[in-house]
């Protein structure tokens, strides 16, 4: 049976290698909804990943026609994924936040969890930043460790989005 993925989607330049995400999960016979929240859609549109996916993109927590696949339908999913993860939803997940579809649904799911960072280096070593990664990783929240490399700044150093192939591999590794 095919492995249900739930793909969120945040407001992180490397929102764009979604689709190759997506892709990546489908070749090894996984089922993928996406999850995006609000910011996500101004770095890649939910068109795109709706086509990829071949499904329905959600990110509405209150929209009626997505009364049968709300936070509660998704979070039965066999993992969750947050890929690319900003500092921001790290921040809300490590403080039980729940202010939209994605966070709500992370709060909710008794899936594992995996999270990969992707953000500036100066906001990847910033201590609140790493508090709220420590919290995350004591209470089982997986992580898959951005990598160091040219980041959308222009810099180099550690907050690039882990390679897509790693993600998947760690994910199924954890599921299979
Ligand atoms: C061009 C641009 C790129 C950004 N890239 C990142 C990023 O890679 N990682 C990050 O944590 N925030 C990044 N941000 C900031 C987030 O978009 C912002 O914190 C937003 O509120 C995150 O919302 P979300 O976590 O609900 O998706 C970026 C903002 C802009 C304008």
């Amino acid at each position: 049976m095919k492995k249900k993925i739930v793909l969120g989607v945040t407001g992180s330049i490397a929102a764009y290698k979604a689709g190759d995400i997506i892709r990546r999960f489908q070749e090894q016979n996984c089922d993928v909804t996406v999850v995006m929240t609000k910011e996500a859609t101004e770095f890649v549109t939910p068109l795109t990943l709706a086509t990829l996916s071949g499904k329905d993109v959600y990110g509405d927590m209150f929209c009626a026609s997505n009364w049968n696949m709300g936070h509660i339908e998704l979070s039965k999913a066999d993992v969750v994924v947050v890929a690319p993860a900003t500092a921001n939803v790290i921040g809300k997940m490590a403080h039980g936040l729940a202010d939209d579809l994605l966070t709500t649904l992370l709060v909710t799911t008794r899936a594992p969890i995996f999270l990969a960072p992707a953000m500036n280096d100066d906001m990847y070593a910033n201590a609140i930043v790493q508090e709220n990664c420590a919290k995350l990783k004591k209470h089982g929240v997986r992580f898959i460790e951005p990598t160091k490399g040219k980041l959308a700044c222009g810099v180099v150093g550690v907050g690039h989005l882990a390679d897509v192939q790693d993600i998947v591999k760690t994910v199924l590794k954890k599921i299979s």
